[in-house]
């Protein structure tokens, strides 16, 4: 019998390991023949641990399943894997039917996550047999400036917030010269700090040799010979899955002195951060890789002129770079053909906070906020009308019930002052304060701030001063409102006048709740966090 268990964090987080365990121990004791395999996670956080087993009729999915419930669940395992199985009759209460077939996966386009769940992250065979590989050997026998050209026409832009043009900013590396000595970069940001967000830490997890040949193609494609993965220091299993990638995609030539059978050389290495949500920012996170504090610096010079140790670097997140294989492979129109206006190819956004079915749900841009809260998360988990979704981390603005029809893309999301950033969802009930949530986003400003700025070092702390007044306030309205005026012009200072998007975008979602919910700063709904 063959049988799949994650070793995801969120899967271990809830018992994973304890499950496999009970597993094993049981197909030992009653001397079954049992092939476990560990995969990544399919993205459907309420039913872990998800136990697979394969069967006649593919995959069949049992979940959540705790360990006390193996001994109940042992013999429906035994009679989906047999081989004359009846189609799965969903018999069992955990039983979920074929995997592939459950709506939430099969209302889906997935991508870049077509792998993750199915396949034994580490296992190059498994990689091979599913498509891997096969971007990087189109890439090697192209010109770096067609491989670049496929990165334009696919139109991928960058995934982790700012939605630039991948290959515009390859192209720039690419014609970029280093200082005698020097060698061009690309570095993977994979400091994945936003709130509700884990796409990267699950394509680190469950698929890594796809982020591994997509920094290899942007290598070939820009000239470089050095690369590293920047990984947050929250992000231990991530860090253990991709050092032992890199040194079997290593060992098998795909990386290293001749990448692929090309005579060029890309030596890749993983570095972890130290826990700054700053050292996210590209120009931070160079400062950290260099050994120094996560500062960030002024630009230009832009990164890709010059970048890491003052050469030409391609900086992309990890969604991004795990986008490139896939296009090299099918084509850059097959990507393109996915999409809306000029938010081209999918977005593995990632449903989390109060709600029912929070998970990764990878579809093309163009659906709508409503679709994802309800098609997919099944509205709040209180069961309580949803009030407000922050929509792009925590420098996102909150989106209220109005907007929630408005396409999700790039240019439509500018129009409504909101953004797309990352994919990161965060929904909230009827419950919530938004005062108190705009107080926090000032505060976690204050926190954060690297302090290379004022607007953003003084001005978050000033705010949650002006926020704590206004609250009060709440029954003098003449004074209230007074220092709701000055709450803005402080948003106003700080949105024109922050080096970076950490001070540039608090104001998001603080003149969100203000604009949105006016109600919440006029009266007292007792919630301090
Ligand atoms: P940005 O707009 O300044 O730059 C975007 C990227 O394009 C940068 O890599 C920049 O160097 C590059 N670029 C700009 N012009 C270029 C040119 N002419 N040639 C080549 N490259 C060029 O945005 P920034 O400050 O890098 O990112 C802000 C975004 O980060 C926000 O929108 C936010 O959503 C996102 N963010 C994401 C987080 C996460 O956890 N993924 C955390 C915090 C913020
Ligand atoms: Fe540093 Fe904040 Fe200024 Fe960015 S906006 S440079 S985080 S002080």
């Amino acid at each position: 019998m063959t049988l799949y268990v994650p070793c995801d964090s969120a899967a271990l987080a809830v018992g994973a390991d304890a499950v496999a365990q009970a597993l094993q121990a049981r197909a030992q004791a009653d001397r079954v023949d049992l092939h476990l395999i560990r995969n990544g996670s399919r993205g459907l956080f309420w039913l872990e641990p998800l136990v697979e087993v394969v069967g006649p009729h593919g995959r069949v999915a049992f979940g959540p399943v705790a360990p006390e419930d193996v001994a109940d669940l042992w013999p429906a395992l035994l009679a989906e894997g047999a081989e004359g199985a009846a189609n799965p009759s969903v018999a069992h209460p955990l039983c979920h039917g074929v995997t592939a077939a459950m709506p939430y996966l099969a209302r889906q386009e997935r991508l870049t996550f077509a792998r993750i769940g199915v396949t034994d992250p580490l296992s190059l065979e498994d990689y091979a047999a599913h498509g891997g590989w096969v971007g990087l050997k189109a890439a090697v026998t192209q010109a770096p400036e067609a491989i670049v050209q496929a990165v334009l026409d696919a139109g991928l832009r960058g995934r982790g917030g700012a939605a630039f043009p991948a290959g515009i900013k390859w192209k720039t590396v690419a014609a970029a010269s280093c200082t005698p000595g020097g060698v061009k970069y690309v570095v993977c940001n994979a400091d994945e700090g936003d709130s509700g967000t884990f796409a990267d830490r699950m394509v680190m997890e469950g698929d890594p040799y796809m982020l591994i040949e997509g920094m290899a193609i942007a290598a070939l494609a820009v000239g470089a010979e050095r690369g590293y993965i920047y990984v947050r220091s929250e992000y231990p299993h991530a860090v253990a899955t991709l050092n032992e990638a890199l040194r079997r995609a290593q060992a098998a030539g795909w990386i290293g002195a001749d990448v692929a059978g090309s005579g060029r050389r890309f030596e890749l290495a993983v570095r972890m951060g130290a826990g700054s949500y700053v050292c996210g920012e590209e120009t931070a996170m160079l400062e950290s890789l260099e050994g120094k504090r996560g500062v960030v610096r002024a630009k230009p010079p832009l990164p890709a002129i010059h970048g890491l140790f003052g050469q030409p670097t391609v900086i992309n997140n990890v969604l991004t770079l795990a986008a490139v294989p896939l296009i090299l492979a099918r084509g850059a129109a097959f990507y393109r053909d996915f999409g809306m206006g000029r938010s081209r190819g999918t977005l593995p956004f990632q449903l989390a906070g109060n709600i029912r079915h929070g998970g990764l749900v990878e579809k093309a841009f163009g659906l709508s906020l409503r679709e994802l809260l309800f098609d997919f998360g099944g509205g709040s988990a209180t069961g309580r009308p949803i009030k407000a979704v922050q929509v792009g981390g925590p420098l996102g603005a909150y989106v209220p019930a109005e907007q929630w029809d408005v396409p999700l893309d790039y240019e439509a999301y500018t129009a409504i002052g909101a953004v797309l950033g990352h994919g990161g969802v965060v929904v909230h009930d009827d419950s919530m304060d938004m005062a108190a949530l705009a107080r926090y986003a000032m505060a976690f400003c204050a926190v954060e701030s690297c302090g290379k700025c004022t607007p953003c070092r003084i001005g978050s702390t000033r705010g949650v001063e002006v926020i704590d007044r206004i609250r009060l306030l709440r029954d003098r309205p003449a004074e209230r409102d007074a220092q709701v005026e000055l709450l803005r012009d402080l948003c106003d200072t700080m949105l024109h006048g922050s080096l970076c998007a950490m001070g540039g975008m608090t104001p998001y979602p603080v003149l969100s709740a203000l604009n949105h919910y006016p109600a919440d700063f006029a009266a007292d709904l007792g919630q301090n966090p």
